[in-house]
């Protein structure tokens, strides 16, 4: 089912959807609202959580309902990448460098008890815990397109709230003007981080950061569930960035570090090959990437592997009117 997109970020939440199961969840979600689901997940020992559903029980029906507000957006046709597809097609190099590795080998990551520690140039220094995850803050969904480098695209129901949030709370001083990010760092969980072979030669643990206005736009979203439910350990459990006008490398898996800097802090990739990802890495269809174009891409659907389905990237990945002031003056060739 394909369907048209009326407006950019303002479309009803009816007009995204192809998964059956998926629909009826949202009519539930409509009548009843978002909430955090700490109380039901404090339970869960393991990120083997995939059956937690963020909306089943009485109590969680009783919280109020969060606004929907950023939606995937173009005027091209969007139908959700299946749940299937979302969770089994994944790049987190900690469980392996093939697609089908995370699935594989990440479903005994120990996601409870989890700390995720915010520091650095900020006056209110503070930790959150596995059960602030998803209850500091208000959970919204948002439907966003992810974009991977290596010419990939989704269109994923996420669960989460805005970094901003952390960030306001944390009340930077003058001096912060960069966010650093870092995952975990647990070789005994992560094979690629025990195995330079296995984990694709990067030097753990995975780093990542963004400048502190990007940090701060309203579409850059701090994830902890997709599809309804709480986030599986291959798409990064239990909490991970998700900057959808950037290539999917910039949205880091499984944080644990969030600090606040004066200096534009080292990328994973950027370490491994300068020449081929950039610290900013906003999706542009006119920077090909040295190894392959970047002119289009192959959304991933309900289809087989060789359904067509290759569509025109677009600038920042059809957020422009939303982030593209951020690179007002900025020559976008040379801060790819
Ligand atoms: N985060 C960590 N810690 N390790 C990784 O290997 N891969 C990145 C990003 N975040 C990665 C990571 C890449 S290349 C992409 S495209 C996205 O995660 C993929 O997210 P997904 O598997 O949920 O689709």
């Amino acid at each position: 089912m394909l369907l048209k997109v009326k407006a950019k970020s303002q479309i009803s939440e009816n007009e995204i959807t192809d998964e059956h199961v998926y629909l009826e969840r949202r009519s539930l979600i409509k009548k009843m609202g978002f909430l955090g689901a700490g109380s039901l997940l404090a339970s869960t020992t393991s990120a083997q959580a995939r059956g937690l559903d963020f909306f089943s029980s009485k109590e969680e029906q009783a919280f109020v309902t969060s606004p929907i507000k950023f939606k995937a957006s173009s005027s091209d046709s969007q139908v959700l990448t299946p749940e299937n597809k979302v969770i089994s097609h994944n790049n987190f190099y900690e469980f392996g460098t093939k697609k089908s590795d995370p699935v594989n080998n990440a479903q005994s990551f120990k996601v409870n008890p989890w700390q995720l520690k915010v520091s650095g140039e900020v006056n209110k220094p503070f930790t959150l815990d596995y059960d602030d995850l998803f209850s500091r803050y208000a959970i919204e969904e948002r439907i966003y397109r992810l974009r991977c480098v290596e010419a990939w695209s989704m269109v994923i129901p996420w669960l989460g709230f805005s970094l901003s949030n952390i960030i306001k709370q944390a009340d930077p001083t003058s001096k912060a003007k960069y966010v650093a990010f870092e995952t975990l760092h647990d070789p005994e969980q992560m094979p690629g981080q025990r195995s330079r072979r296995v984990g694709g030669g990067i030097d753990y643990p995975y780093v990542e950061g963004l400048r502190l206005d990007e940090a701060m736009n309203p579409l850059t979203l701090m994830s902890v569930g997709l599809y309804g439910k709480t986030l599986p350990p291959q798409n990064g459990a239990p909490i991970r960035l998700v900057v959808p006008w950037k290539y999917g490398f910039k949205s880091i898996k499984s944080v644990v570090g969030i600090k606040l800097v004066e200096k534009m802090p080292p990328t994973t990739w950027n370490i491994l090959a300068p020449r081929e990802y950039g610290f900013y890495a906003n999706v542009n269809p006119d920077v090909d990437h040295p190894r392959w174009s970047q002119a289009s891409e192959r959304r991933i659907t309900s289809g087989g592997l060789f359904a067509r389905n290759r569509i025109e990237t677009l600038p920042f990945n059809g957020y422009g009117e939303e982030v593209s002031s951020l690179y007002k003056n900025m020559n976008l060739r040379k801060y790819y």
